[in-house]
């Protein structure tokens, strides 16, 4: 007998994008500079001297999207709102011009019968707040809140669910320890702080929205399962490390409450000792938690991997994205299975997932052939109803990416859309994964047997 891998009735299937990686126009009516306009337009920071000044000029072809959307059939769609286009200095007054983009996005969306889903932060602070410490300084908690706060008010009747932060870590990691992403600092000494203040931040966001929301709201996290390259005891304890790093250092403070104790062993005299009050604000219920998955790494110790101590094994014969991103869809359900365990059994959403490979040219009219996306998402998507099956609270999943976007400073070379987008005309074509991904959708995973 053939396997049916339909989805339970009510799972939601949407797709993701963030601001600052298709808007473009990132300065127009009033908006303030983010972070990544500064960082973007800094010599040598991007590949390409790629930036976001136009990308995929969503702002004003958002209408357009939005039938790319519908043609998709997606029943709702995961957006994030830049910070710097409704408070251009991050607090005080608000760009009611920019504050506007949203609400008309929110409204065609629903005028197209898709549910908008709001992140209120995907890594573009705003430059002002930057310029006073950014997420270095407590008061970025405040800030944060008084801009959910904005945002909670202008769109809570329309928006019924709500993400605080995207993927704490990476800001963190990227943005702080290796400077790699904006605001592109480089310390061990600054990194816990920040994840800490990201925490706090989120949580601050919940409090008011349970002050004043009528609908949803949670947090999203990248999480990347770590398994040991061997069973030495020291393969599995940098396995341990690397997995409080990257996975328990922003789950546990917003779920349980604390640290897990491998931190202080990892950053030593940079870890803070950190109020214990703190965790009162960090820990908030959460209506649902987003995970991004995209990958596993298996991990030895290795005593210059910085700052775990731990170095990735590349696993010679697995397929690789354009990002080298093993391809592991196992990892997928350790991810779910370890969640339910350790979190307990919150409702939980794949907010991200998806691949960057190489898409040939096309000629004029034709699909964009794109296999390997393809089966890439016909995997994941089987092992997410194996999931299910296994009884994790699995309430919906978003492909990444909508369309090709910013891939922040590895620039527009790699793409993850179901969409492909030449930046030369901004036109949109469908690739072969689009296709699949509105069959899938349409048959409520049927479509997934085949
Ligand atoms: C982020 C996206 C990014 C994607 C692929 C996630 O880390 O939330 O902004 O484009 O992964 O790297």
């Amino acid at each position: 007998m053939t396997r049916s891998y339909r989805f339970p009735v009510g799972f939601v299937w949407g797709a993701a994008t963030s601001a600052y990686q298709i808007e473009g126009s990132p300065l127009a009516d009033g908006a303030g500079p983010s972070i990544w306009q500064r960082f973007a337009h800094t010599p040598g920071m991007m590949a390409n001297g790629d930036h976001g000044d136009v990308a995929c000029d969503h702002y004003r072809r958002y209408k357009d999207d939005v039938q790319l959307m519908r043609a998709l059939g997606l029943q709702s769609y995961r957006f994030s709102i830049a910070w710097a286009r409704v408070l251009p200095e991050g607090t005080g007054r608000v760009n009611q011009k920019g504050l506007d983009f949203y609400s008309r996005l929110v409204d065609e969306l629903l005028a197209n019968g898709i549910e908008p889903n709001a992140t209120l932060f995907h890594w573009d602070l705003p430059a002002a707040l930057d310029d006073r410490g950014g997420w270095l300084n407590r008061d970025v908690a405040h800030w944060f809140a008084e801009y959910a706060q904005v945002m909670f008010d202008a769109l809570d009747d329309r928006v019924k669910r709500w993400s605080t932060i995207n993927e704490p870590w990476v800001v963190t990691d990227g943005g702080y320890l290796h400077g790699a992403l904006a605001p592109g600092h480089r310390s061990k000494y600054e990194a816990p702080i920040v994840a800490h203040n990201l925490m706090r931040a989120s949580g601050a966001a919940i409090q008011v929205y349970r002050a004043m929301g009528r609908h949803q709201i949670g947090v999203v996290f990248n999480i990347e399962p770590k398994y040991p390259a061997s069973q030495s005891r020291a393969d599995v304890a940098a396995a341990r490390r690397a997995h409080a790093y990257m996975n328990e250092q922003f789950a546990n403070p917003a779920l349980l409450g604390s640290y897990p104790p491998e931190l202080k062993e990892i950053f030593g005299d940079a870890w803070p000792d950190f109020p214990a009050e703190d965790f009162q604000l960090t820990k908030q219920p959460v209506d649902f938690v987003g995970i991004n998955y995209y990958t596993r790494s298996v991990v030895k110790h290795d005593d210059d991997g910085y700052p775990c101590h731990a170095t990735r094994v590349r696993q010679a014969n697995a397929t690789h994205t354009e990002t080298d991103w093993e391809v592991y869809e196992q990892g997928l359900v350790d991810t779910l299975m370890w969640f339910k365990d350790r979190y307990g059994d919150l409702p939980l959403y794949i907010t991200e997932n998806g691949a960057a490979f190489y898409d040939p040219p096309v000629a004029e009219g034709n699909v964009v052939e794109d296999p390997l996306r393809i089966a890439y998402l016909r995997k994941h998507l089987r092992a997410l109803h194996q999931c299910i099956e296994a009884g994790v609270n699995l309430k919906g999943y978003y492909a990444w990416s909508l369309l090709d976007n910013l891939e922040w400073s590895l620039g527009f070379a790699k793409r993850f859309g179901l969409y492909h987008v030449d930046y030369a005309s901004l036109k949109r074509t469908p690739k072969a994964s689009a296709k699949f991904y509105a069959k899938v959708i349409e048959t409520n995973g049927e479509a997934l047997g085949s």
